[in-house]
């Protein structure tokens, strides 16, 4: 009677132990499933990131050349020439690591490219029509909406995975800074002083915004 209560009792310690560690497996299994799939749906969140910044960043970089390329349109001969063919140089390199960027990480750059040039060449040279501030208040504009650009760019890039996107942090954050140059020699050189400065500085600010959320698009 003993020895028969005791084997029922091992077998029933055996069974539970054995389905004990089936539960474990299948909650191991299962675990191991979801974090696969919590995973792959970051990685794909930070592709759609990192593809949107790149595409517009270079978008944006090839409009900041074709301004300082309309500028010197207008004002290649003035007294600021150089500060501008300075810039134009900034905003050529910034467009060459983009260009780079594109390939590295395999994105798609935006169709928007043709109206980049001429809006920007246009913008550029528009201004300038107003003068040498004209030319600055542009600059002081864009350069105000690109440096904010960047940093709210460098911010997401933090909050979503600074270890793998490291590289592209520390090249956003450099350009931010000529950025923010470009912007205080432009408030140096009396971009406040432009006519209708206000009104010039909103219409930009509005228009650039517009292309860039266009641009991360399509
Ligand atoms: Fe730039
Ligand atoms: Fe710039």
């Amino acid at each position: 009677m003993t020895l028969n209560y005791s084997i029922t009792l091992l077998n029933a310690n055996k069974t539970m132990i054995f389905n004990f560690q089936k539960l474990h497996l299948s909650i191991r299994t299962m675990s191991s499933k979801i974090s696969v799939t919590e995973e792959r749906k970051l990685e794909k969140q930070r592709k759609k990131l990192v593809d949107q910044i790149i595409r517009v960043d270079h978008a944006g970089e090839m409009g900041a050349s074709f301004i300082y390329k309309g500028q010197m349109a207008v004002l290649g001969k003035s007294s600021i020439a150089p500060l501008i063919q300075e810039m134009k140089e900034h905003e050529e390199k910034h467009l060459a690591k983009f260009e780079e960027l594109l390939v590295d990480y395999n994105v798609r750059p935006t169709i928007l490219i043709p109206l980049w040039k001429l809006a920007g060449f246009t913008l550029g040279a528009g201004c300038s029509l107003l003068g040498e501030k004209g030319a600055m208040a542009c600059t002081v504009a864009v350069e105000a909406l690109v440096t904010k650009h960047y940093d709210d760019q460098v911010e997401a890039m933090l909050n979503n995975n600074p270890k793998l996107d490291q590289e592209l942090i520390q090249i956003i954050k450099q350009f931010r800074d000529d950025e923010q140059e470009h912007h205080d020699i432009g408030l140096a050189h009396g971009a406040e002083e432009a006519p209708m400065y206000r009104l010039l500085t909103a219409i930009i600010g509005a228009g650039c915004k517009g292309a860039i959320f266009l641009s991360e698009r399509i």
